[in-house]
């Protein structure tokens, strides 16, 4: 188990996540590092994400530059699901406006040979050294780490690109079973190695990005998903940081994914989120203004950000986001107007 610094013991975030009542209702957002930052945009410059990753100040520095704005209550890292597979050398870059791309998609058993073991300390030791960077300066900020989860990250080694219908996952799924349940176990090892790296370098909480998940009806998910899911929150289970699982589209899922064995579930905004927390009790869950609000005038805004809150009714467990990443033509200032909102009118006393 891992010690978590003494100035972290009390961070609203991880008492939220323990679904413990915390002195405010903590608050972050997907996608808070990236291209609504105008100081993103000027630092980062051309060519592929995976270069900026690889560069531990740079990372660093775009991971901090969110807390610093907009007075969240943590900082996730900079990086991306797809670093791991990119690190043992499957063949992929992400390209600016379309997101993972891969050049030789996976399509046989002879592709798992393609999928070794990552080892993140040889493979891609940039991320724990980006890791190491960032806790020194947050403080008593937590630092959230991350993982693309199995079905995910699948997804973009078999489709190639971004996909509408996922149909080629859904037939290798479906139509290779065997084949589909080592990539899985392969890709939760990843994942596995990962996190477990990144909690050793200093992150305090994970966050296992399920984000298409959505797309799969509840019986598919159980048996062909579920199960690679279990396998790494349970890795990540005991060693004393919160485990958080989100996707998008998920609210006929929401039950399996609290299953899956996270601490906290991530909720989009279809749900509102007194019926998500009916789906997941014992559960702490995170959400979920819909981005595209933010969009709206101030009013509006501010109000679907109370609705939020209220339909929590200051339950403990509660931590505050977006239903999914923040857009990049959003303004900056209205995120922070909706940090100081929450941390206003937010309680999590049970009160
Ligand atoms: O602020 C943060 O959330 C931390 C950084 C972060 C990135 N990617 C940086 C990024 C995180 C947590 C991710 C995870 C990620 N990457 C997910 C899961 C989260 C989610 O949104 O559901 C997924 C599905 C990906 C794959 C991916 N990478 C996509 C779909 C895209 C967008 C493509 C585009 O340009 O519209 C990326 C690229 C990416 N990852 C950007 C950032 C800041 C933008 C591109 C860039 O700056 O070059």
């Amino acid at each position: 188990m891992t010690r978590l610094p003494p100035e972290l013991a009390d961070a609203p975030l991880l008492r939220a996540a323990r679904g413990l009542p915390a002195s405010r209702v903590p608050v972050w957002f997907m996608r808070q590092a990236g291209r609504s930052l105008p100081e993103y945009r000027a630092l980062r410059g051309e060519g592929s994400i995976l270069d900026a990753i690889r560069d531990p100040a740079l990372a660093a520095e775009i991971t901090l530059q969110p807390v610093r704005r907009y007075g969240v209550d943590a900082a996730i890292l900079f990086s991306d699901i797809v670093v791991p597979a990119a690190a043992i050398g499957f063949g992929v870059d992400v390209t600016p406006g379309i997101g993972p791309v891969v050049s030789q998609p996976f399509r046989t058993a002879a592709d798992l040979d393609r999928l070794r073991p990552f080892e993140p300390s040889l493979d891609a030791p940039y991320v724990a050294e980006t890791v190491r960077l960032v806790v020194r300066d947050l403080g008593a900020t937590p630092l959230i780490g991350f993982a693309g989860a199995p079905f995910t990250v699948a997804s973009y080694l078999i489709e190639g690109r971004p996909s509408r219908t996922y149909g080629l996952t859904k037939a290798l799924m479906l139509g290779e079973p065997a084949l589909w349940r080592a990539l899985l176990d392969r890709l939760a090892d990843m994942a596995i190695a990962s996190l477990l790296a990144q909690v050793e370098a200093g992150a305090s909480a994970i966050q296992l990005f399920d984000s298409w998940a959505g797309a799969l009806s509840p019986d598919v998910y159980a048996e062909h998903v579920l199960p690679a899911s279990a396998k790494v929150l349970a890795a990540l289970d005991g060693i004393g940081v919160p485990r958080i699982h989100f996707g998008v589209g998920t609210g006929e899922l929401l039950s399996l994914m609290g299953e899956a064995g996270a601490d906290v579930v991530g909720v989009d905004w279809r749900v509102p989120l007194d019926v998500a927390r009916a789906r997941v009790p014992g559960k702490a869950v995170q959400g979920n203004l819909d981005p595209a609000v933010c969009l709206a005038p101030w009013p509006v805004v501010a109000e679907r950000t109370r609705d939020v809150l209220r339909r929590n009714a200051g339950r403990p467990g509660h931590i505050f986001n977006l239903g999914h990443g923040v857009l990049p033509e959003l303004d900056p200032g209205v995120l922070a107007q909706v940090v100081d909102l929450v941390h206003e009118e937010g309680r999590s006393d049970g009160s």
